[in-house]
């Protein structure tokens, strides 16, 4: 059965629902192997074994949202709050395009006032400037109105990350208070597309009662929207969250959600062969090599942390994120190490665009 399945799996890229949930329900180490293998077979075809770097910017935690599972929600009084100068802003960012990252991504808490919009910018603008516009950047600044995006995107930033979070409905309205909205997250990730931007959105993985076929609906939900980044990992819990109280009942071991992240990320690589698809610092969190578990198993894409030390411990969405004392060049020497150590070479200078974007394009001019 999972010699036919795994066929049609390489030949096609196409799977039912059914045979997605009987992936995701593997367990066995060999079988697992196997899957793996299948997509890693499948990403050195379609997007090669190059991994591309994307130097992330954490650049402040002050946030107008209030998501049950997230550490740096509006409502946690716990929280130190900090927000990088702009001028530390552009300086990380050019770090990056020094390092030879070719690709930066600015993430912070959401703020959509006249004064962060106009910041933003700004510093879009001078790092484009500052790097010959040759350093590309994404931004992960969550939901805004078309406008905003339209001036961030003529200030030159050509790629947006919008998690989706849980492409349930349901678990969506339950994981947030009333006045965060599925609907408006969706229309976010259409106005993002019209404006022209990479679109990358994602979900969490193992969050309190979401089933296997809720993560297989997930994947069809990637398929259909037609993204070209994936950028999804484990849910974390966080103590001073309301989502603590379901820790008991509904938390996955370690071990065995490690497995159901890479499960997911085979899953979305076998199913669309040419996008980006990110390791994220949450599988590290599980595993010292969680993330090149997730190369291994069809990510391509690593996003090291370039955000000055002594402000990493303040962005923790969830604890005991990783690298919170390393600074950028301790991050940038382990991680080129550790993707050697694997195989894989590390992509220099250059955007990393995934392939299905540049077919997309194709089709729309
Ligand atoms: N565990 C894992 N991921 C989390 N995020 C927020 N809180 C957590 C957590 N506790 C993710 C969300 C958000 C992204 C910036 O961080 O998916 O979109
Ligand atoms: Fe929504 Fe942090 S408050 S992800």
């Amino acid at each position: 059965m999972l010699d036919h399945i795994l066929q049609k799996a390489d030949l096609t890229g196409e799977l039912t629902i059914t045979e997605i949930i009987s992936l995701l329900e593997l367990e066995e180490k060999k079988d697992l192997d196997r899957l793996f293998d299948c997509a890693y077979r499948i990403k050195t075809r379609h997007v090669g074994r190059t991994v591309w770097f994307r130097g992330l910017v954490e650049f402040s935690n002050i946030c107008s949202k209030d998501c049950y599972y997230c550490g740096i929600r509006r409502s946690n009084k716990e929280v130190q709050r900090f927000a990088l100068p702009e001028k530390a802003i552009i300086e990380s960012a050019v770090w990056s395009w020094k390092a030879g990252y070719g690709s930066a991504v600015l993430q912070s808490g959401e703020r959509s006032d006249p004064e962060f919009i106009a910041m933003i910018e700004r510093v879009l603008r001078e790092i484009k400037r500052l790097t010959n516009n040759e350093l590309g950047i994404t931004l992960c600044l969550g939901e805004q109105i078309e406008e905003t995006y339209r001036r961030w995107f003529d200030a030159g930033a050509h790629r947006y990350l919008l998690r989706i979070e849980t492409s349930n409905r349901d678990l969506y309205a339950k994981l947030h208070p009333a006045d965060h909205s599925y609907d408006r997250r969706i229309e976010c990730l259409d106005l993002l597309r019209k404006t022209g931007y990479q679109v990358g959105t994602g979900v969490m993985i193992g969050l309190p009662m979401q089933t296997i076929a809720d993560l297989a609906d997930d994947l069809m939900f990637f398929k259909r929207q037609d993204i070209d980044m994936i950028g999804m990992g484990p849910y974390i819990y966080h103590s001073t969250t309301p989502l603590m109280q379901y820790r008991r009942e509904w938390e996955i071991p370690p071990g065995q959600l490690l497995k159901l992240g890479l499960k997911m990320i085979a899953l979305a690589r076998i199913l669309m062969r040419d996008i980006n698809i990110a390791a994220t610092t949450a599988l590290q969190a599980l595993e010292d090599d969680g993330r090149e578990q997730g190369l291994l198993a069809g990510a391509n894409v690593i996003m090291p942390n370039t955000t000055d030390t002594q402000y990493r411990s303040s962005y923790q969405l969830y604890e005991n994120k990783p690298c919170i004392d390393e600074n950028a060049s301790m991050c940038q020497d382990c991680l080129s190490r550790r993707i050697k150590s694997i195989g894989e070479t590390p992509g220099i200078s250059a955007w990393g665009d995934s392939p299905h974007f540049a077919a997309r394009r194709k089709q729309t001019v």
